[in-house]
């Protein structure tokens, strides 16, 4: 895709929904460690201070797309998002590989468990966009991605919300966005099964092309 338009997100006026919620945030003990494995972080998570003003250059330093895949599906939509927005890539995983994920994976949301996970990223304070991606299972988020947003602290940030799936859409997983994250801000959501729906959702949330 070399010739793909890199572009600058710099979501504010499409941001769909507001976290309301004022409680405290979750405590910022950024998580499990970064071992991860194989994964594609391409960059630091230096700080990012693209702010909401900079319009016309690439915000690389402060976008971060983060994303759970079992079979490889989230992690293409992740790795093209990446790609458009200039952004870090941070591949969630389950600490303990599962062996039946058809009975783990159900007996976890069943449960409401909040699964070891190791993400191959320290910290997200450099970042004011966080990309947030996995697969529908049960028409609901894996309880992985429950765990990331309860390891680190998203005051303040934008969480965008996408996934993949055979054939549900992201709409009823999305509750967990504004309860486990709920001062952050939630941006509209993708079920990003067609790659040709992910730019121009990244153009509805604000995007702006830049050469
Ligand atoms: C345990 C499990 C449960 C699933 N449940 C659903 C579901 O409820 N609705 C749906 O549309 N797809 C469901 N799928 C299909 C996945 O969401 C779909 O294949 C997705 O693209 C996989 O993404 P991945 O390759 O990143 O893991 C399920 C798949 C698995 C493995």
């Amino acid at each position: 895709m070399k010739g793909r338009k890199k572009i600058a997100v710099l979501i504010s006026a499409a941001v769909l929904a507001v976290s309301l919620a004022a409680c405290g945030s979750t405590a910022g003990s950024p998580d499990t460690g970064s071992t991860g494995g194989g994964s594609t972080d391409t960059g630091s998570a230096d700080a990012g201070n693209a702010d909401a003003e900079n319009t016309g250059t690439e915000t690389q330093g402060n976008i971060l797309v983060a994303y759970f895949s079992y079979t490889g599906n989230t992690e293409e939509a992740a790795q093209q998002i990446a790609e458009d927005t200039g952004g870090d890539l941070a591949r969630i995983e389950r600490s303990e590989p599962y062996d039946d994920v058809q009975t783990e994976g159900e007996d976890e949301l069943e449960s409401n468990a909040r699964p070891e996970i190791k993400v191959d990223l320290d910290s997200i304070d450099g970042y004011d966009t966080i990309f947030v991606g996995y697969p529908i299972w049960w028409d609901e988020a894996p309880m992985v991605i429950s765990t990331f947003l309860e390891s680190y602290d998203f005051s303040g940030k934008t969480i965008v919300p996408f996934c993949t799936s055979s054939s549900d859409s992201i709409d009823n997983s999305l509750h967990i966005f504004s309860e486990l994250a709920p001062d952050a801000v939630i941006a509209e959501g993708l079920t990003a099964n067609d790659d040709a729906d992910i730019e121009p959702w990244l153009e509805r949330l604000g995007v702006a092309a830049v050469q």
